[in-house]
């Protein structure tokens, strides 16, 4: 049933491909302000869509936080029109990482490594009619269920068009490199992530280890950073299956310049821009983003040290390829590479 219908519209969006492009290049064109209500910034039971509360406050008195973000969202734009030689379209598989609420009109694009964990259990809170009363009380392994969200490319073309164009859409980031140490550091350097040692680090030592030992190759349970750089920057790694989506880039899993994200939040100021939208949502009396305690938000060197020990050649390779990240969300090159 499920398959069949997924089938159909595969179908559908291949031959309404086309038109979520014509339509959607219309979301750039910003919804009439209701002059009526410019004098509240965020009421809390508004009948605006967040896409209209965000866009009718851009002409208000800004705050620090709206002004920084609609510098990212400007530096976006201009970063991928330099960069995009002609506009390709979208199709199913792109919406994959969109994350629809309906009730709140949102979509999120989601980017492991950077709080999805914490976003997937308030957009469950938001979509889950009462469900839930919190989310710190959702699980993290539910919380990545396939299923107990709703991905954008389960909807039909024109329910695709509608909600791109008006619901408010945001991602987060994170600077490149820290995100890949988190990832680094949280697949293959904890012993109970079995599946990635089996699928991934197997294959990273057979190919990247001169002589590894039989154990190394059964289990993949000891791969170096060095040799996960090495898998990396290996053409034939991308060339047999896309990169996982933990190490895959923000480019490929978002599409931030198809996609003209209403926010783009960062990992460095995730409580700021996160409270910021969910009062966008209008919903910040009802779910508060769930703060870490152990925050590692702080320590901006851990990346520093891993590459401490990738030849400058390599370094250099890496960049390359997660160069675009770092363009489109403002990354100034990390100091301590040896690009040179
Ligand atoms: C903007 O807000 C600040 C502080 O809230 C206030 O001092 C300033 O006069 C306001 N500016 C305008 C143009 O309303
Ligand atoms: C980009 O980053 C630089 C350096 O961190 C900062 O000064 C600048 O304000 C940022 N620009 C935008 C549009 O966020
Ligand atoms: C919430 O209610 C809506 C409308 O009644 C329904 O379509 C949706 O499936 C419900 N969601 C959950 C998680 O029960």
């Amino acid at each position: 049933m499920r398959k069949n219908t997924a089938g159909r519209m595969f179908v559908a969006t291949c031959v309404g491909s086309f038109f979520i492009l014509i339509l959607y290049l219309q979301c750039n064109i910003r919804p009439a302000a209701d002059p009526g209500s410019k004098r509240t910034k965020f009421p809390v039971k508004s009948r605006r869509t967040p896409q209209q509360t965000l866009h009718s406050s851009d002409q208000l008195n800004m705050s620090v936080v709206q002004t920084t973000l609609q510098g990212r969202r400007e530096l976006l734009q201009k970063v991928c029109e330099i960069h995009t030689q002609k506009q390709r379209i979208l199709n199913l598989e792109d919406l994959q990482h969109l994350i629809v609420d309906d009730t709140h009109g949102l979509l999120y694009c989601y980017v492991p490594k950077v709080a999805c964990t914490n976003w997937k259990r308030v957009m469950m809170v938001l979509t889950g009619n009462g469900t839930y009363h919190s989310p710190l009380a959702i699980p993290a392994s539910e919380a990545h269920v396939a299923g107990n969200l709703r991905s954008l490319s389960e909807y039909s073309t024109a329910d695709v068009n509608h909600r791109l164009r008006s619901y408010l859409k945001f991602i987060f980031v994170r600077e490149p490199f820290e995100r890949l140490v988190s990832a680094y550091r949280n697949k293959f350097t904890r012993s109970y992530n079995t599946a990635f040692h089996i699928r991934y680090g197997t294959k990273i030592v057979r190919r990247h280890r001169p002589n590894p030992r039989p154990e190394a190759l059964k289990h993949g349970n000891d791969v170096s950073f060095e040799e996960f750089v090495y898998y990396l920057v290996d053409p034939r790694t991308q060339r047999e299956e896309p990169f996982n989506e933990h190490w895959e880039r923000v480019h490929s899993l978002c599409h931030p310049c198809l996609i003209h994200y209403d926010i783009v939040g960062k990992y460095e100021t995730l409580e700021q821009d996160s409270s910021y939208v969910l009062r966008l949502a209008g919903v910040d009396t009802e779910v508060s983003f769930p703060t870490s305690s152990k925050s590692t938000r702080t320590n901006g060197d851990m990346a520093a040290k891993f590459f401490n020990n990738i030849s400058p050649f390599y370094q250099k390779k890496l960049y390359n390829l997660y160069q675009m990240d770092f363009f489109l969300f403002n990354y100034s090159t990390p100091a301590y590479l040896k690009l040179k």
